[in-house]
């Protein structure tokens, strides 16, 4: 019998990447197999992202190149995630490639509907739920030495900017039991590094467990040497949770503080709920605790009436917070949004596109002073596989800063001319090791083993 191949294609955030792993557990149990090129499957699924205009732009660009297979071959495609769920019925319309279409909390539904589909029946299931959050299925993961899991899933903060809330619905978390014993059978398969998700993941809620109980309790499990967590909502930072990340060993030093952007004003047509002043006091808060942190943030450029005074505010803060590294976003409006409905999207694109550039230029160089700051220090890396060169490694320090570094017995890397006869390697993939660091960009650190 023929096995169906399915490929999927993800973009977006790393939910997204977390949601295919679910997707791919589903139809696994069904009977489905992968592949990883459209030219050779059977359905091919896009698993998008609706944050801003150019994700939605790029699943259109792939949509469109599949349709040559489409006719061909009468493949089948499906469009799951974010855009799934914000378009809804539009993208089946008239004569459209796509033959199936699952939001976020539907995705239960994907092997009926594509059973149904491969007979010629077009359907959708985007309802969203307050209660779905897989826990009773296990992602079908690449194996590999770090894991995501999704402890919650949705937001309820409804920033104003932000379709989030439309495309995922309401917050909902998992148990932590469950969390934790997953957390077990990675550790116990090899994973180091554990990644806790979610779209406003500190407000993690399981009875009387908060977030910070859950990163503790995952930080214990032997086996486990690194817990992360991405991304938090500087609403929902208590001592307790501070004391947490500084104070237990195998969290690491790495909080990414979404500010979005340093105006007071606009902060509160952000809905953000935090002022300008209270935000750095949570800056000055984290760091006084727990010096060795590295902070990295989120920033929109040219939100609804930001003046030039006010987009100052923000490079202003940038310039003083000094983060590790930030990902600027030009504005992008988004259908259903607060912000879309309320306000007018009046920052022309020249000027959102200046402000950004403005803000990297800023930050390019913030980032290169703090890792040429590394150069001299030994710093703990987990490695994480191969690096762009096959002779060199890649991991990443413990505040999330990828590092390269020579293999040993390679030409011309000192551990090299140390080792009298080139030896075995003894570093794999999942090694917790220190490195020395010798050299920096922008983005990446340069060492040799220690
Ligand atoms: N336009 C631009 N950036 C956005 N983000 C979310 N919504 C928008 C939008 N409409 C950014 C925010 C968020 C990150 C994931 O994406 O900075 O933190
Ligand atoms: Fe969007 Fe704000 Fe929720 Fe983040 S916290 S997902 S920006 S609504």
């Amino acid at each position: 019998m023929h096995v169906p191949r399915v490929f999927i294609e993800t973009f977006g955030c790393q939910m997204n990447e977390y949601d295919t792993e679910l997707v791919r557990a589903i139809l696994k149990a069904r009977g489905y197999g992968f592949t990883d090129s459209a030219d050779t499957a059977d359905v091919v699924l896009l698993n998008t992202c609706a944050i801003r205009e150019n994700a939605h732009n790029k699943v259109y660009g792939h949509l469109g190149a599949l349709k040559p297979l489409k006719e061909e071959r009468g493949l089948v495609i499906g469009v799951l995630g974010c855009m799934a769920q914000n378009l809804k019925k539009d993208l089946l319309a008239g004569d459209s490639l796509i033959d199936v279409l699952v939001g976020p909390d539907s995705y239960r539904a994907l092997p009926d509907l594509l059973e149904r589909a491969a007979a010629g029946r077009k359907g959708l299931a985007v309802d969203l739920s307050e209660y779905e959050t897989y826990a009773d299925i296990v992602p079908d993961r690449i194996e590999g030495v770090t894991a995501w899991i999704a402890v919650m899933r949705g937001c309820d903060n409804f920033c104003t900017f932000c379709v989030v809330p439309y495309t995922r619905g309401r917050e909902r978390s998992r148990d932590l039991m469950g969390i934790v014993r997953e957390a077990e059978a990675l550790a116990a398969s090899g994973c180091k590094q554990v990644t806790l998700l979610g779209q406003n993941v500190n407000s993690y809620r399981d009875g009387s467990h908060d977030f910070a109980d859950l990163l503790l309790a995952v930080a214990d499990i032997q086996g486990i040497e690194r817990v992360r967590f991405t991304s938090p909502h500087p609403k929902d930072f208590p001592d307790k949770l501070l004391e947490a990340v500084a104070g237990h060993p195998k969290v690491c030093k790495h909080i990414h503080l979404p500010l979005q952007a340093g105006s007071g004003r606009i902060l509160q047509l952000m809905n953000r709920t935090y002022t300008r002043t209270e935000y750095l006091a949570l800056v000055d808060r984290i760091r006084h605790r727990c010096p060795a942190i590295v902070l990295t943030t989120d920033v929109i450029a040219g939100f609804c009436s930001e003046t030039d005074a006010e987009f100052a505010e923000t490079y202003d803060l940038v310039r003083r917070v000094e983060y590790h590294s930030a990902y600027i976003f030009k504005y992008s409006e988004r259908k259903n949004t607060i912000a879309a409905r309320k306000f007018a999207d009046d920052v022309p694109d020249a000027i959102k596109t200046e402000r950004v550039a403005r803000l990297v230029e800023l930050q390019r160089g913030i980032s290169l002073k703090k890792n040429r700051a590394l150069i001299g220090q030994v710093v703990e890396v987990l490695v994480e596989g191969d690096g762009k060169r096959s002779d060199q490694w890649r991991g990443r320090t413990d505040g999330n800063i990828v590092t390269v570094f020579p293999k040993r017995g390679q030409a011309g890397s000192l551990s090299a001319e140390k080792l009298p006869v080139p030896l075995s390697d003894p570093i794999k993939p999942g090694s917790l090791i220190p490195v020395h660091i010798t050299d920096a960009t922008v983005t990446t650190l340069y060492a040799h083993p220690d």
